[in-house]
């Protein structure tokens, strides 16, 4: 949600598996003025240590991506680093599928 829309300060929002930016770029059109306050980050989510470094965020979220992660033995560590993640209050998502290539 955009930030003038939300009544109060900018979000910061996380982004797992950016790839091609289907996801990023509908968050960052939600950004409006906001959106050049953008940093990338290589990181390889597979290693336990992927997350190291990065501070906290209002939400994390991913798109697609997962499945990159390529066995679902991964996912309980992945899902409790990517939950570390978060500021208190903050909020996750992780979809498999994209609403908008269903559209
Ligand atoms: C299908 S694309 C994701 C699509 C993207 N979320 C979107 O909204 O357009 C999967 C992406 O996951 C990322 N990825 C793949 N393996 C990864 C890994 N081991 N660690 C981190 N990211 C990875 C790559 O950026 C790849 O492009």
């Amino acid at each position: 949600m955009p930030p003038s829309s939300r009544g109060c300060a900018p979000a910061a929002v996380l982004e797992l598996g950016s790839g091609p930016g289907w996801l990023v770029q509908r968050i960052l059109e939600s950004l409006g003025p906001l959106a050049h306050r953008v940093r990338f980050v290589e990181s390889d989510f597979t290693k336990p240590d992927w997350h190291a470094g990065l501070p906290k965020y209002h939400a994390v979220v991913t798109l697609q991506a997962v499945h990159e992660l390529r066995h679902k033995r991964h996912a309980a560590s992945f899902y409790k680093a990517a939950g570390s993640l978060l500021l208190s209050g903050g909020c996750s998502s992780c979809a498999i599928t994209s609403a908008a290539r269903q559209a």
